[in-house]
């Protein structure tokens, strides 16, 4: 990759933050995503952070402003009407004000608030206080009606929550989502990208739903805790969960909020210890777990790796992931596949069955990296930028040939590529060591 080319991706990956922008808050990509999502918003401040912190700040201010007087903060917040998109505020029937979803998404935002802290060159401490207690909230609500008997594992309970909408780890606890009340309803998603690219008719039945089982209850937590037919331990979401306590702990110390350090230190180290029973000794890998029917997923995915995102892991489980990794390195051109390409499982177009993602790609690597595993993060670096340069913005891209997929312009493809993927990334104000030290090791 030349200086130039590298210039240029630069400048359009910013010009993309910039069109994508609502003033506020950043949509995913015009058209196919027109709100603010979750964990799309958390990523596209990172990438903000590069050229206009103030603005990066604002995003996550937004997205918290939404947040539900329970804690929980949803998945999309409908800060406008848009036809395009389905399914809208009167599915979700959630009487909120903003209009939100009824379902929450990763929670990256306490990691992405603690690089924010650490990149910028002003002084935001007083700005982050009341995002670190509005995060504390957040992740005491995944606690309280995520893991109601406090064994260290919260549950999803839509496969939207998990951000991999149509994973093959949903199919069988999906198999218990009645669709016979669904009805009839029109599709947007298939109006703007083409169909073989999103999830099947089946899964979107069982997605439907499962928004109106949510609904019928009011979204109440317990008794979705209850009787959710869809209540799963997903490794990702656990994973991201687990790294956002750790780095909730670090920035309340640093901001001097000690109840809060106390909080979240406790509810690591429950997600710490909870999350060894998502290890499969057969796959050698953490996989999902149907809590309700108490069966694991019988595949890995992209998700088994970000246990080295989510802290510290045994070396035995850590030497068993590498060897799958490289395994899997054999099979595709471009890495990380978001499933395992060995499955007969695995489509490499079709969204989250096998394409690779950029921004999961930066979480591997960010946490192969933490865990003394360099040659790694670099390898999954140069793959992500070979697919940017050479493919474009995209949403996703496919692991075979390279082609990009899904939608296009996408933010949060950009703000990888600001991030983390371009050679001029920012980087953290912090030594090398502290970087890479594994948080709560
Ligand atoms: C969609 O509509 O495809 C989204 O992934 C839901 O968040």
């Amino acid at each position: 990759m030349n200086l130039q080319s590298i210039n240029r991706c630069d400048q359009r990956a910013r010009e993309i933050l910039q069109k994508n922008d609502r003033g506020n808050y950043t949509v995913p990509t015009d058209g196919l995503y027109p709100f603010q999502w979750n964990w799309d918003s958390a990523l596209v401040a990172l990438g903000f952070c590069a050229f206009d912190p103030d603005r990066a700040w604002r995003e996550i201010e937004t997205l918290l402003s939404a947040q539900w007087d329970n804690g929980m903060v949803p998945h999309i917040i409908f800060w406008k009407d848009d036809e395009g998109y389905f399914p809208g505020p009167a599915e979700w029937g959630t009487g909120t004000s903003p209009k939100t979803s009824g379902i929450t998404q990763p929670p990256l935002a306490a990691t992405i608030v603690r690089e924010l802290l650490d990149r910028s060159k002003e002084d935001f401490h007083s700005r982050a206080v009341p995002i670190v207690e509005a995060l504390n909230r957040w992740h005491q609500w995944f606690s309280d009606a995520r893991d109601p008997d406090g064994r260290g594992l919260v549950a999803i309970i839509h496969p939207w929550e998990s951000g991999r909408d149509n994973l093959p780890d949903w199919d069988a606890p999906l198999c218990h989502v009645d669709t016979s009340g669904v009805g009839t309803y029109s599709r947007r998603d298939t109006q703007h990208v083409h169909e073989d690219e999103r999830p099947k008719k089946l899964d979107y039945d069982r997605y439907m739903a499962l928004v109106q089982f949510g609904r019928e209850n009011g979204w109440d937590p317990e008794i979705i805790a209850r009787d959710n037919p869809f209540w799963v331990a997903d490794a990702g979401m656990n994973a991201i969960l687990r790294r956002a306590e750790h780095d909730l702990v670090d920035l309340a110390q640093t901001l001097g909020l000690s109840r809060i350090a106390t909080q979240a230190r406790a509810r690591a180290q429950r997600l710490d210890a909870g999350f060894e029973a998502l290890w499969s000794e057969q796959l050698g890998g953490y996989v999902s777990l149907d809590l309700r029917h108490n069966e694991k997923a019988r595949t890995l995915t992209a998700g088994t790796f970000l246990a080295f995102y989510a802290s510290n892991t045994p070396d035995r489980h850590a030497r068993r992931m590498l060897d799958t990794f490289h395994l899997w390195s054999k099979k595709v051109r471009y890495g990380v596949p978001s499933f395992d390409p060995t499955s007969e499982l695995f489509d490499s177009i079709r969204y989250w069955r096998g394409p690779v993602w950029a921004i999961i790609n930066w979480m591997i690597a960010n946490g192969l990296e933490r865990n003394g595993h360099a040659e790694l993060a670099v390898r999954i670096h140069k793959d992500t930028q070979s697919l940017i340069c050479n493919e474009g913005f995209y949403e996703y891209f496919c692991p075979l040939t390279g082609r990009g997929m899904g939608g296009d312009a996408f933010s949060w493809t950009a703000a990888a590529w600001l991030a983390w993927a371009s050679p001029n990334a920012g980087h953290s104000g912090r030594s090398a060591a502290d970087r890479n030290q594994v948080p709560g090791a």
